[in-house]
């Protein structure tokens, strides 16, 4: 994991570091470091802890100088500790990394045998070391980083500095992302865009394998073999201010609440409500792969799996099409049958998630179609698909994904609706009814935000010191259910469970007693009476239910200890009414307990480890 920043202009290069890693302390947070040119030497400040720590070193000892690296630290190699933490120094070169070298150990014993002292239990002081070696001999530093670079295998995005350079960083990438941002007066360099939007909206996405040298006007790339390229900026729309907190305490309650506009955005010029039916070139099938694809594979981690195992449920439902999800980790490391016929859909919000691009790699490599839904324009996963399917849902922040969770809940769903079209497998009345509610599913969501966030604070008070949660539903609510019990454990550390309510009888009902809540997902869809049921299983184990119900459903409510209760909408539309509480449920725990909501203990937003 980890986010690196580099500066180079003609500004104080420390507290634009600093600003920078501040918007990517999601991407880890256990310890933090920057380096810049200072008056012929390069001064090096770490801390362990969050970003603030660094800040407060800073404002003590300043770090004069207008080039430098930065970097926030989600500790793999080596404990959080000072030693530990980024930059990584030998002689006069300093390396900020994100990312894994695998032969670290082979080149750590190769280096030591050699006379060299390391200082930190870290894979990256190994590449400080081996660009130091190259430099000793000879070289200057653009060709000492490609030296070194080719002895190293794993993932990595480097910036590195030389005192003997002290009017460039050279950065380069293989796995991990990188962007450079340019104006005309300075040029940055960032794990991720939001670093970088207070500064410029022009960036240029390097690819693996690359090389750049970045001076105060200008930058230039190539391969690390050494080959010239040349690349323009590309324009991003986000603005600064979107990613900022908005008065909300928490970016994630920020983010929940942003969902009705996230949605508008996603959906916005791609329902053709005249017609009931989804207009989208992006998806890259004409008409004839829509009707020969064989099978749908969906590869995604985390909350990104729980959307695309509401996919598959709408894929199969609504297009007839054979579909199955799997976990990216599980997919790539096993000997997957896929290949032509199959269309694989990665799903990542970072589009970045080292576990999806390689198990996407892997199937297009042996022949599938590869369809990208991601949030973030241009990153890895995107960049390798046959075709991209964008959510527009805006920079997320909050490590725990909500906002961007309902806008591929909403990808997954128009991809099965235009599908489903085109197999001949949905009608036109109930295409056009769902596309007319897909349309005011952002209204729905608006209309209980407010409502839901005032009962369900008042509502937490009873329930928060619970040690464990259940969470059930059946159908498109399993997913929800499951969703619903990863956000409460992410951020609340409550142990939480979210199970097939049928499954309840096989195992969980053995935990329930009066100190376990249950909260049951049960809006009016063919489920309901059998989750009925499973609801007075739990009651009658004394367990206190909670119930999500469909707004005005007396008959649910009077089972209940406790609800929410979320629009009617058409069935295959429960999934964006029933969530929001769960993501609201989750974060008035975590608040209750004053846990660190946004970046909660070991967490990452973006994991480019595997
Ligand atoms: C991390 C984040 C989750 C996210 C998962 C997959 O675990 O904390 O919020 O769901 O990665 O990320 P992706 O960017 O691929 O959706």
């Amino acid at each position: 994991m980890c986010g690196i920043v580099g500066y180079v202009g003609h500004e104080a290069a420390a507290p634009i570091l600093l600003d920078s890693l501040r918007r990517l302390e999601y991407r880890g947070y256990d310890s933090a470091g920057l380096a810049v040119h200072s008056q012929g030497r390069i001064q090096i400040l770490r801390t362990v802890g969050k970003l603030r720590n660094l800040e407060n070193a800073l404002a003590e000892k300043g770090l004069p100088g207008s080039v430098g690296i930065g970097h926030t630290r989600w500790a793999t190699h080596g404990r959080p500790s000072e030693v530990n933490a980024h930059p990584h120094v030998a002689g006069p070169i300093a390396v900020v990394h994100n990312g894994i070298i695998e032969n670290h150990l082979q080149l750590r014993s190769q280096l030591e045998a050699s006379g060299v002292t390391m200082s930190s239990d870290t894979d990256t002081e190994i590449v400080s070391h081996l660009i130091h070696r190259e430099s000793v001999g000879g070289h200057d530093l653009v060709t000492s980083v490609r030296k070194a670079l080719a002895q190293v295998h794993g993932a990595y995005a480097i910036a590195v500095l030389s005192a003997a350079e002290p009017d460039r960083v050279v950065v380069a990438k293989k796995a991990s992302p990188l962007v450079i941002g340019v104006t005309r007066q300075a040029t940055y360099c960032a794990s991720d865009i939001p670093a970088l939007l207070p500064y410029t909206n022009e960036m240029v996405f390097m690819e693996d394998e690359e090389l750049a040298v970045l001076e105060a006007d200008g930058f230039s790339l190539s391969t690390l073999g050494g080959a010239a390229l040349s690349r323009r900026p590309r324009r991003i729309s986000w603005s600064p201010i979107m990613a900022e907190k908005a008065g909300f305490k928490h970016f994630m309650l920020k983010e929940i609440f942003e969902q009705p506009r996230a949605l508008e955005d996603t959906l916005r010029g791609r329902l053709d409500r005249e017609n009931g039916d989804v207009l989208t070139a992006e998806i890259g099938l004409n008409e004839d792969d829509a009707r020969n694809i064989r099978r749908v594979i969906l590869l995604a981690c985390g909350t990104s799996h729980h959307a695309t195992l509401a996919g598959r449920y709408w894929l199969e439902d609504l297009a007839k099409v054979p579909a199955i999800t799997e976990l990216a980790s599980e997919f790539r490391g096993r000997d997957a049958i896929v290949g032509e016929g199959d269309l694989v859909i990665a799903v990542s919000q970072s589009g970045e998630t080292i576990d999806t691009l390689m198990a996407a790699k892997a199937a297009k490599e042996r022949g599938a179609k590869l369809l990208a839904i991601a949030n973030v324009n241009g990153s890895a996963i995107p960049r390798m698909a046959d075709a991209s399917f964008y959510t527009h849902a805006g920079p997320e922040i909050g490590v725990a994904s909500t906002k961007c969770f309902t806008a591929q809940l909403a990808n997954l769903l128009m991809f099965s609706i235009w599908l489903g079209k085109r197999r001949g497998t949905l009608d036109a009345a109930q295409a056009r009814e769902l596309v007319e509610g897909l349309a005011r599913v952002p209204n729905l969501i608006e209309e209980r935000l407010k409502p839901s966030l005032d009962a369900i604070s008042e509502m937490v008070r009873e329930f928060s010191d619970a040690r464990d949660v259940l969470f059930l539903g059946r159908g498109l609510s399993y997913p929800m259910a499951l969703e619903g019990a990863l956000k409460l454990k992410e951020i609340s550390y409550v142990h939480a469970e979210g199970y097939a309510a049928g499954e309840m009888k096989h195992g969980p009902i053995a935990l329930l007693d009066a100190r376990v809540p249950v909260v049951v997902l049960m809006p009016r869809d063919r489920h309901y009476e059998r989750v009925s049921s499973n609801l007075q299983e739990a009651k009658a184990r004394e367990a206190k239910i909670i119930g999500i119900t469909t707004a005005g459903d007396a008959e649910a409510q009077a089972l209940c200890d406790a609800v929410v209760e979320v629009a009617s909408t058409h069935e295959a539309l429960s999934p964006f009414v029933t969530v929001v509480p769960l993501q609201l449920y989750a974060y008035c725990v975590a608040d209750h307990k004053g846990t660190d909501v946004d970046q909660p203990r070991n967490l990452a937003k973006t994991v480019t480890v595997e």
